[in-house]
């Protein structure tokens, strides 16, 4: 009679299995909390950089280039004679810095949790209606395997805002140390420590070698892989101060246009 009674009782949970159903986790901390504030930010910053690099000056003839200082946004500046004045010149080369931010790591990691909870966050469950999903083996996300070209093509525009800092040092030869000179060479040094630390790179220059004492150059490899990791290390923390910098340089030229602002500078 007892066995038949025990044999009646639903079957108890082994000890330590994870909660099962959208949200349940075993989690006592308030994990919720990064990804809602990364996910209004992230969404915001977005919003903006596509209203500025696309549209407002199409729409409403607002500049991007003000006494030296042009928008990060829109360098290197193409702006050939065939192209319409409703298509904006930061259309021509903005798919580079979009496309190597959309398909980073870090920010797949950061856009799956608080766009598509998938997961929402480590140990916590996901949304059973993603079961049968197949993310990055399927079109669209499958292009996110793009990421390491990606890369290489992001070093174009970004030596390009290196040689921005010339006029913005010296509009028509002249040197002037402004505030805007400060906020763009910033900026592109937090862009530069954001395309370094990328994995990809680490990847690229030594990550993927089974020896790193083999040889001379293996050698040399580890040792600029080392360096990689250092900067790798803090990928995250460069991801975000680099998009607000970037936002933070197109929103003072556009200011600086508007005539909002004046540009604090000394002039030698
Ligand atoms: S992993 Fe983030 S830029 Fe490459």
């Amino acid at each position: 009679m007892t066995g038949l009674v025990g044999s009646l009782r639903p079957p108890r949970k082994p000890a330590g299995t994870a909660p099962s159903g959208f949200g349940a986790t075993q989690r006592r901390d308030r994990w919720w909390i990064a990804p809602t504030v990364q996910g209004f930010l992230f969404t915001f910053l977005a919003l903006y950089l596509f209203f500025s690099g696309i549209v407002w000056t199409p729409l409403f003839g607002t500049g991007y280039e003000f006494e030296g200082y042009l928008s990060p946004l829109f360098s290197p500046l193409i702006r050939p004679d065939w192209l319409p004045a409703f298509i904006s010149p930061g259309l021509l080369i903005l798919w580079i810095p979009l496309g190597f931010r959309a398909t980073c790591y870090y920010y797949r990691k950061a856009y799956y949790r608080f766009y598509f909870a998938d997961p929402p966050g480590c140990t916590v469950a996901e949304p059973t209606v993603h079961r049968g999903y197949a993310m990055e083996t399927a079109f669209p996300f499958i292009l996110q395997n793009f990421h390491r070209y990606f890369l290489y093509l992001a070093f174009i525009p970004l030596t390009f805002l290196w040689l921005d800092l010339i006029p913005a040092f010296f509009p028509e030869g002249q040197p002037r140390l402004g505030l805007g000179g400060v906020i763009f060479l910033a900026n592109v040094i937090l862009l530069t420590g954001f395309s370094l630390s990328c994995n990809s790179l680490r990847h690229v220059a030594g990550g993927r070698l089974d020896c790193f004492s083999c040889t001379r150059k293996a050698q040399v490899q580890h040792g600029i892989w080392q360096r990689l990791t250092a900067l790798n290390r803090h990928h995250m923390a460069w991801a975000w101060v680099s998009f607000l910098s970037v936002t933070l340089a197109d929103v003072y030229v556009r200011l600086l246009v508007m005539g909002v602002i004046s540009d604090p500078a000394i002039h030698f």
